[in-house]
């Protein structure tokens, strides 16, 4: 694959175009190789067949991520506009002071006081799960396993009813579609968008949301006059489903490079203390979103380069947490890196709220298995293509005591 330059219009030197489509089944099944070109050719390069420009390098993604004011979210963080319209006014598309409002109204039911009082239900539903695959010879490591567990906490988070939960994966998989380009996947992925209305709705009538969930917090709040009505739907909408499919793949994906590599199971058996950063280098070396955009508000500088003001810049985390201006041996999966610093989470105002929770659960079920389990056998890994969730859609394992 070949860059050529684009000649902009100020003296500025010009930026790199590469004519890749980082969101086509070969790319989204394998990026690595494409990330990488895109890192060696500048910290800034621009992809027409998305429409915007991207940083490749973890330099300039973490400025960029830390620098909110430049790089706005509240145009929507996605490349298309149904997706930017369906999540207006929620804390991941939202700037200051809008942002500030939207993600305190349930900031404190995802704070580490209040991870700790709900780890002991975490534990013990990890601890079914486990004890439901330590008894069989083999199961799949997403279907069986991975998707198994997500939902089950933040249903219990937000209060959901047991009735109607049957779509909600499908659902959360569309809704990171969306984040892509107009593409097949995000023309299909709209046609879902009524079914999650609806079914919001449906939890708008009293009694259907546990009363001290989250999800009534969210309504409470605009009872009290903190919000308004109509931005409880799009909120609701927002947790329930930035919690499932991103810590699904870190799960799976644990398994998977656990299996991958028994040298480094064998290294967090013997130290377990080491599962919280070899989680950490999971999500690093596999990070479950890849992309997001962001909205330039003025002409920006990268080493000669201007971006126009009003341009689409991706912050390609993916990239960025494989670069190897950062990490030394970035594509080596080493349980004992400590990987301080990366960017699977986000940083700045829009860092992920979630992240201890998502952390809690993968440690519930990683220290189930670190103690039962001498070696994670696994068989091909079959990708599932989303335009921005880096995941697996299966994955066959056969565990040894
Ligand atoms: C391993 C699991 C997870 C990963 C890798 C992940 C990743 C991310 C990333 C990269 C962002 C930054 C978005 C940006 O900069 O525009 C983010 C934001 C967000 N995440 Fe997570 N996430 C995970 C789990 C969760 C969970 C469990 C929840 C909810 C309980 C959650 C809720 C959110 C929300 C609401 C935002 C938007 C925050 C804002 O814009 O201020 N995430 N997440």
């Amino acid at each position: 694959m070949v860059g050529r330059d684009q000649m902009d219009t100020t003296a500025a030197k010009s930026i790199p175009v590469f004519d890749i489509d980082l969101f086509s089944d070969d790319s989204l099944r394998s990026p690595y190789e494409n990330y990488s070109t895109l890192r060696d050719a500048g910290p800034v390069v621009y992809l027409p067949r998305a429409g915007a420009y991207a940083f490749p390098r973890y330099a300039e993604i973490r400025r960029a991520l830390e620098d909110h004011e430049t790089f706005i979210s509240g145009k929507g963080v996605g490349l298309s506009d149904f997706g930017n319209n369906s999540r207006r006014g929620t804390p991941i598309a939202s700037d200051p002071p809008l942002h500030t409002l939207v993600r305190g109204v349930v900031q404190d039911r995802l704070s580490l006081r209040a991870v700790r009082e709900i780890t002991p239900s975490i534990q013990a539903k990890a601890d079914e799960l486990v004890a439901s695959i330590l008894e069989r010879a083999e199961f799949d490591g997403v279907i069986d396993f991975a998707r198994q567990f997500p939902l089950l906490i933040m249903a219990d988070l937000i209060g959901l009813p047991r009735d109607g939960r049957e779509h909600i994966l499908e659902w959360a998989d569309a809704g990171f579609n969306l984040f892509g380009p107009d593409n097949e996947r995000v023309r299909s992925s709209m046609s879902r968008f009524p079914e999650v209305v609806s079914y919001i709705r449906s939890l708008e009538q009293p009694g259907r949301l546990r009363p001290g969930s989250m999800g009534a917090a969210i309504y409470e709040a605009a009872e009290q006059g903190k919000l308004k009505f109509e931005q409880c739907g799009p909120l609701m909408v927002a947790y329930l489903m930035a919690g499932l499919d991103t810590t699904i793949n870190a799960i799976s994906a644990a398994l998977m490079l656990f299996g991958k590599y028994p040298e480094q199971w064998d290294k967090v058996r013997s130290n377990p203390k080491l599962l919280p950063t070899a989680f950490n280098e999971v999500i690093r070396l596999e990070s479950p979103i890849q992309n997001l955009r962001r909205v330039l508000s003025r002409d920006y500088e990268v080493d000669g380069h201007v971006v126009p003001a009003g341009a689409s810049v991706l912050m390609m985390f993916g990239s960025g947490n494989r670069d190897g201006r950062k990490w030394a041996d970035p594509d080596r999966f080493d349980a004992t890196r400590n990987p301080v610093g990366h960017i699977a989470f986000g940083m700045g105002i829009h860092n992920c709220p979630g992240q201890i929770l998502a952390r809690a659960e993968t440690m519930a079920l990683l220290e189930g298995l670190v103690s039962a389990v001498a070696r994670i056998e696994i068989g091909e890994p079959v990708w599932h293509l989303n335009n921005v969730i880096r995941g697996l859609e299966r994955l066959p394992v056969r565990l040894h005591a």
